[in-house]
């Protein structure tokens, strides 16, 4: 392998762009040359393409966002628009392709993997819901993000006596939810993955509300139901005033955290490793703290995520 491209797509995430730099600076380590491509399938397809030298990815380890940018483009499905894309790369003899991105990236890099051309795909999603790893780049510092405004919205739900409804991302995964209800110590966690039953969440509200609980953390993943129509209920059903606040996209920027850039540092040389070995279609990921790959058509079609049931009944628990 001469040649390389690389690109970030969909949701940008935290790490990203540690994980360019690390893919540019271990391909150029074994004498490759790297291509960024802009805007993800988007630019791919525009032929936005252009040669990344080492210091092209200087002051990059600490940046969130992606200097490459990001794009959603849905018309990537279409196999001519494809099939365009592919001839983008062959022109610049770019003889494979890094994608960096979530799910949908995923699907973009085994149709190309599937028309012959050989991709390789990191996980790139605050969300931590791709197959065959149990982290993806971005979502520890999404993670802290959720954190810090729990830790804050506490300080004046208590102050207040309020109760404070937060609503996290995740799409249809309750991780980050999760996870932050047990860093925050939230008092109800609703997911995704659990039937949400309105009426009982709001009864044991109020029965925490009765023997005396004066302000609560509700931590509810995004499109579980509507936040403010929630509160309202929650408020006219136990007296205490209840507020909702919906993160947004807050949780998709800042700094990535030492976990995100290592993870990616670590991802980006692994994949440029596996392109030498003469590996496509493979997807990284990170398993009981080994770095491991799959086949990315396997992984998007036959590996279902597990649950994590323990993560949720601590949630329970300690609420
Ligand atoms: O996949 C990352 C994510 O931030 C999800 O958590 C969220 O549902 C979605 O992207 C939001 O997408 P957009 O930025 O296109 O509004």
């Amino acid at each position: 392998v001469q040649k390389i491209g690389v690109l970030t797509s969909g949701g940008d995430a935290p790490g990203m762009n540690a994980a360019v730099r690390a893919v540019v600076r271990a391909a150029l380590s074994k004498n490759i040359e790297v291509f960024g491509v802009y805007d993800g399938y988007l630019g791919l397809y525009n032929n936005k393409i252009k040669q990344l030298k080492r210091h092209d990815v200087s002051d990059m380890i600490n940046r969130g966002g992606t200097f490459l940018g990001s794009a959603r483009f849905p018309e990537f499905k279409e196999e001519s628009i494809r099939a365009k894309a592919i001839e983008n790369l062959k022109e610049h003899e770019i003889e494979a392709l890094v994608v960096i991105g979530g799910d949908g990236s995923y699907m973009g890099a085994k149709k190309l993997t599937e028309m012959g051309y050989p991709c390789i795909g990191l996980p790139g999603t605050i969300d931590n819901d791709i197959a065959g790893t149990d982290y993806t780049i971005g979502f520890h510092t999404a993670l802290n993000t959720v954190l810090d405004a729990i830790d804050r919205l506490r300080d004046t739900c208590s102050s207040h006596n309020r109760i404070s409804i937060v609503e996290i991302m995740g799409r249809y995964c309750g991780d980050l939810t999760m996870m932050a209800s047990i860093g925050g110590g939230a008092e109800f966690t609703v997911i995704p993955e659990k039937e949400f039953n309105q009426d009982d969440l709001i009864q044991s509200i109020s029965a925490d509300v009765k023997s005396g609980k004066k302000h609560a953390i509700i931590a509810i993943t995004e499109h579980t139901t509507k936040v403010n129509k929630l509160a309202k209920k929650i408020e006219a059903e136990t007296g205490l005033e209840t507020r909702a606040t919906i993160l947004g996209h807050t949780q998709r920027g800042g700094a990535p955290v030492a976990f995100d850039r290592i993870l990616a540092s670590q991802m980006g040389a692994f994949a440029v490793e596996l392109l030498l070995q003469g590996e496509g279609g493979r997807c990284v990921g990170v398993q009981s703290n080994k770095l491991v790959h799959h086949d990315i058509i396997d992984a998007i079609e036959n590996m279902p995520r597990p649950f994590k049931e323990d993560i949720y009944n601590l949630t329970r628990i300690l609420a």
